[in-house]
């Protein structure tokens, strides 16, 4: 049983972690009584529950499902939910608001870090890294063949980002560097990003023009999603999207996984329908071991390392605790989700 407590004074905060931190991040809450999950492995749902009774502040990962059965097993002292990701949708923010907790996330530390990551897919995605490598390691490499694990260029192709946000726009800055033309869909226009990468709205007429999804898929090469996990954005990438992408496409997904209809991009490459996928998210993750996808050559999948190298996971845990304890003191938190329980 990996949870441990220390001995603290009762004026401290009582703070529930639901993860073993860096050890910078780790030394950054000496002040508060600590409830700690001290392991590498998701605390157990029942643990967790058990664990925030009581707590003003919890510091959770993605992993963990925070929802209103959490917020009523942690009762009214709970004053903040600090995650340590950009993406919340781990964490009910409606119920939290409701019940006057605040929320927050790690944004920014981890944007050029996920950027190269994406790249990362990308490339394998288009020039059949990972078969390649599988292809050397079995001994099949026996000669030179002029069209053996022949991808597609990735220079000169055009790249639909779809969500330019913080990551997205990341990723299209780093295409100039390989003389593609960005097209991008999103919520709102970006004027300065269309300044700083040429970047184009596919039928951008005009600031009040709303972009269309579907003709970023008709017209990209390579498609690369960056949106959050919302009720909009859920199964955004389907059947149908899939089928007005170019059979010789490439769809690249380091946002969440339930924003693509999985099944149906699983039917898509098996049939062809677009040629590759790099995958660093899922539906279900830890992907399942009968998922489809698993046994198709034309996909790169990755464990959900986005932001994983050292600096950047140890900033992400700094900028968690900060948040925590920001809030924990009364001060604004560098990154809040719903600033509108500040106000309250
Ligand atoms: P961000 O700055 O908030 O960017 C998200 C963008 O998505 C926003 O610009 C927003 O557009 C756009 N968007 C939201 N809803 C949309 C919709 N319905 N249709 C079209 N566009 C929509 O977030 P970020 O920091 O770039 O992170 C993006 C996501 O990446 C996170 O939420 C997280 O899930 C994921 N992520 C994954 C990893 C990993 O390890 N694989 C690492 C980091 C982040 P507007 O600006 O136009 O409103
Ligand atoms: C990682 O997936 C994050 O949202 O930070």
């Amino acid at each position: 049983m990996p949870a441990t407590a220390q001995a603290s004074p009762p004026s401290r905060a009582v703070v529930a972690v639901t993860r073993r931190l860096p050890a910078e991040a780790m030394s950054r809450l000496r002040g508060v009584e600590l409830r700690l999950w001290d392991s590498d492995d998701p605390i157990p749902r029942k643990k967790l529950l058990t664990m925030v009774e009581g707590a003003s502040g919890l510091l959770c990962l993605l992993t963990e499902r925070i929802d209103a059965d959490v917020f009523r097993a942690a009762g009214p002292s709970l004053r903040v939910v600090s995650n340590m990701a950009v993406g919340y949708d781990n964490i009910d923010v409606t119920e939290a608001t409701r019940r006057g907790v605040l929320v927050t996330n790690t944004p920014g530390v981890l944007t050029e870090t996920t950027a190269d990551l994406t790249w990362a897919l990308i490339l394998a995605a288009c020039r059949r890294v990972g078969e390649a490598i599988d292809f050397l390691r079995a001994d099949r490499w026996t000669t030179w063949r002029p069209l053996e694990l022949a991808g597609v260029d990735v220079h000169g192709a055009v790249l639909g980002v779809v969500g330019a946000g913080r990551i997205g726009q990341a990723v299209a800055r780093r295409a100039a560097g390989f003389d593609m033309e960005v097209i991008y869909h999103s919520r709102t226009r970006k004027p300065g990003f269309e300044r700083e990468t040429a970047a184009k709205f596919p039928d951008g007429r005009g600031p009040s023009f709303r972009p269309r999804l579907a003709d970023l898929l008709t017209e990209a090469d390579i498609v690369t999603l960056h949106v959050p996990l919302t009720p909009e954005t859920r199964h955004l990438i389907g059947d149908r999207e899939l089928g007005l992408m170019k059979p010789t496409a490439v769809l690249v997904n380091t946002s969440r996984g339930p924003v693509v209809d999985e099944k149906a991009l699983a039917e898509a490459l098996a049939r062809g329908r677009i040629l590759a996928a790099g995958l660093d998210v899922y539906e279900r993750e830890p992907l399942p071991p009968d998922s489809p996808l698993r046994r198709l050559p034309n996909v790169v999948l990755l464990p959900h390392v986005g932001s994983a190298t050292v600096r950047t996971r140890t900033r992400m845990a700094l900028l968690a605790v900060d948040n925590l304890l920001a809030a924990l003191e009364g001060r604004r938190p560098p990154a809040p989700v719903n600033p509108e329980v500040l106000r309250c």
